[in-house]
């Protein structure tokens, strides 16, 4: 969590330039179905992102622990590492 006026002079991504930049992230969440109605979603990219561009290899305990706090209705949460998991490796190889 950051305050607005934190970021004053900063750049400021969102789930969109991610998707428009094909991360990974992207064809990884479709692929292990990590999305239902979709609400949630914005939320889950931005943070994994977040996480992979500090740690290129988490573990799926590190991976639970930066999702936590986002909250899906859907039920969706057994998904989520497994596709960060694949979108890390797939950023390792370089694909
Ligand atoms: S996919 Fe529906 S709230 Fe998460």
């Amino acid at each position: 969590m950051t305050l607005a006026i934190e970021c004053s002079g900063k750049a400021i991504g969102d789930h969109r330039r991610i998707s428009a930049d094909h991360h990974p992230l992207i064809d990884a969440y479709v692929k292990h179905h990590a999305l239902q109605c979709g609400y949630c979603t914005p939320g889950f990219i931005v943070t994994a992102k977040s996480l992979l561009d500090h740690n290129a290899e988490p573990t799926e305990a590190e991976i639970k622990e930066a999702l936590a706090g986002n909250l899906c209705r859907c039920g969706t949460y057994p998904q989520h590492p497994k596709a960060v998991l694949e979108a890390a490796q797939v950023l390792r190889e370089g694909s």
